[in-house]
């Protein structure tokens, strides 16, 4: 694939660099690069959209963008299509990236007008950098330290207008006065099953795979809401039917693949599972601390409260509770187990 697929804009570049693997690779060539092509997100494709106008039509910089959710619901995609719409170059970081204050005024001083700046992972940028954010969102201005010692001389330096668009899959560790220099702010939710039939559809075009409507259907029913997981299903299908069936997926096909890949049919994989019948089975269906799970599977408490616990939560099979991780009559019932008698007044 040529570089320029990757990134539309040849003034895009990443700032920090990140792995392109055949997967992401794959990913990224997917991608839609403007609002006509995106699929789902309606009320926040909507808002964005009369945004954009209204920001060209002033010919200004768009506002300051904030999206959050859990991962793989296009954050990063959506940012790109707000600079493509508006015509302007993107710089993509993310937060951890950024160690020193000098990596983040680079980058900052770099941008053109209405240039966007995409930062992911924002609430782990360090506290040291998001002070430097806050006067460059609000004033378009840092504070360039020249020299060092007594003989340091601070120079006030004038950036262009550009807009920054922060994700995080952690709202709640975004403090107010970050917060609150976001003009625009939106929390991406998990796709239906109709809009990820359509993603996968579209991508199985793009892709060269013949896929049946039923088909597009399973792997669309199976991939957890989130595209990222629909379009990686997609793949490993398509290997299995390209081995097994002749290249051509059908509802049969998918269903094959995917018991074979460990997803049942809520899209739980091993992990997920494992970590219901931990509390389930190791202790007594809960309340039971997110250190303890974690300690259990082996796993990091962010991995388990970011990207399992969401989607858990939203098929109403785990409950967070002030007491801790409980799982629902619903778990029990899908795991096969009866439901305890509980002293809690939990259900
Ligand atoms: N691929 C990944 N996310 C998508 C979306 N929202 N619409 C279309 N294709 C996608």
């Amino acid at each position: 694939m040529p570089e320029a697929k990757r990134t539309p804009d040849p003034r895009n570049r990443i700032v920090s660099g990140r792995a392109f693997d055949e997967d992401a690779r794959i990913e990224a060539s997917v991608r839609p690069s403007n609002f006509g092509d995106y699929i789902g997100q309606d009320r926040v494709k909507e808002n964005l959209q009369i945004a954009v106008e209204a920001a060209r039509a002033r010919g200004e910089a768009l506002d300051h963008v904030l999206l959050y959710g859990p991962p793989g619901l296009g954050k990063t995609t959506l940012a790109q299509i707000l600079a493509n719409e508006m015509g302007s170059a993107i710089k993509i970081s993310s937060g951890p990236l950024l160690e020193k204050k000098g990596d983040l005024t680079a980058v900052l001083t770099s941008l053109d007008p209405r240039d966007f700046f995409f930062l992911d992972e924002i609430h782990r940028l360090q506290p040291a950098l998001e002070e430097i954010l806050y006067p460059a969102m609000e004033d378009f201005r840092v504070d360039l330290i020249i020299g060092q010692g007594p003989g340091a001389r601070v120079h006030p330096y004038q950036l262009n207008r550009f807009t920054l668009i922060g994700a995080t899959t952690r709202a709640g560790l975004i403090m107010a006065p970050l917060r609150s220099r976001f003009g625009i702010v939106h929390r991406l939710e998990f796709y239906t099953p109709d809009d990820l039939e359509k993603i996968v559809t579209r991508s199985a075009q793009i892709l060269g795979i013949t896929i049946d409507k039923d088909g597009a259907a399973e792997i669309a029913r199976r991939s957890r809401g989130t595209p990222r997981v629909a379009n990686r299903l997609l793949r490993r299908v398509r290997d299995y039917a390209e081995v097994r069936a002749k290249g051509h997926i059908t509802v049969g096909v998918a269903r094959d693949s995917l018991a074979m890949l460990g997803v049942d049919e809520y899209g739980l994989d091993d992990i997920d599972r494992n970590l219901m019948l931990t509390i389930i089975q190791k202790y007594s269906g809960g309340p039971v601390g997110l250190n303890t799970i974690a300690a259990s599977l082996s796993e990091e408490e962010d991995a388990i409260e970011e990207i399992y616990e969401p989607y858990l939560m939203q098929l109403g099979l785990l409950d967070r509770t002030q007491r801790g991780r409980v799982a629902t009559a619903l778990a029990y019932k899908h795991f096969g187990f009866d439901e305890p008698r509980r002293q809690h007044g939990l259900f």
